[in-house]
């Protein structure tokens, strides 16, 4: 075990937040019992989980989809190795729905009985990078960093929470045959949210009205989520996380290609090349700009 930087806790290989961790948790994590309908989100972070909480939310529970209830989005679908709120997982109500940055080597074996879904979203890691970067810049619990130069250097080299976003997807990627999953793409839901959603519901095997599925979209919209604040994580980045600084938000710009503005010619090759090297024949693929096919 080594602490990579000041805010993270490397545990097997794997960056945590280090101050939502204890060593005897994560070592209890893989035992932890699943049940057959426990759904996981998992991204790299700043992937979209907030997102595909908000779908899975509105899916699952009638009172979040109709805005009847006041829980947070973060409450209904919580993080697993974050438990935030400090909610008793083992004695919530099924379905339950968690949240996960882990890698698939640390997640609950029983997860490999393949009865319990998991629903992997990824993104184009330029616009994660950047994301990562503005988020760095707003929450005090990530050791902040001014420059892109020196944040593609950490980025690339995995010495950010969540390690290298190659590793994540690529190990779920080569793993899937052991769980119950699917890979949606951020850019996929960007372009088109309503099939993105009836693809989710057909995974879960949630057969919705064509209400509530209309719903279920409006809810998921930037625009809407922004301004929900159950939704949009103000409070958490201000209670949980600690703000650095008032002009930023979580719900920033949500959208693809964003990185084109930050990168510069000579970084966005050596991203490139990088990417290159780790990804060969690597299968997904990867929506840089909103409008490529
Ligand atoms: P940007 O910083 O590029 O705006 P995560 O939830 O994994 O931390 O990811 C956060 C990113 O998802 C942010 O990206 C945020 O704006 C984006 N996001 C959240 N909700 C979204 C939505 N409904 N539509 C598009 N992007 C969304």
């Amino acid at each position: 075990m080594d602490n990579t930087n000041g805010s993270l806790l490397n545990f097997k290989g794997y960056n945590f937040l280090k101050s939502f961790v204890d060593i005897e948790k994560l070592e209890k994590m893989e035992d932890f019992e699943i049940r057959d309908d426990d759904v996981f989100i998992v991204t790299y972070p700043k992937s979209g989980t907030t997102w595909a909480q908000q779908i899975l939310s509105s899916i699952y529970f009638e009172g979040h989809r109709n805005s009847t209830e006041n829980t947070r989005t973060v409450q209904r679908a919580p993080f697993f190795e974050y438990n935030y709120f400090k909610l008793d997982y083992v004695k919530m109500p099924s379905p339950r729905i968690f949240s996960s940055h882990l890698p698939y080597y640390l997640v609950p074996k029983g997860l490999k009985s393949k009865k319990a879904k998991i629903v992997y979203l990824y993104r184009n890691p330029k616009d994660v990078l950047i994301s990562f970067f503005h988020f760095s810049k707003l929450i005090s619990i990530i050791e902040a960093t001014y420059t892109i130069e020196h944040y593609l250097d950490i980025f690339l080299d995995g010495k950010v929470h969540g390690s290298r976003w190659f590793d994540h997807i690529r190990g779920w990627y080569e793993h899937r045959h052991d769980f119950n999953i699917m890979f949606l793409s951020y850019e996929e839901m960007k372009k088109d949210l309503r099939s993105s959603v009836l693809k989710i519901c057909s995974f879960l095997e949630k057969d919705l009205s064509e209400e509530d599925v209309i719903t279920v979209v409006r809810q998921a919209t930037f625009q809407t989520m922004k301004s929900d604040p159950r939704a949009n994580y103000e409070q958490i980045t201000k209670y949980k996380l600690g703000v650095n600084k008032k002009e930023g938000t979580f719900m920033r710009k949500g959208t693809v290609g964003d990185w084109k503005h930050y990168l510069t010619v000579e970084q966005n090759e050596r991203f490139d090349m990088i990417f290159k090297r780790n990804m060969e024949k690597f299968p997904l693929k990867f929506i840089w700009d909103i409008n490529e096919d």
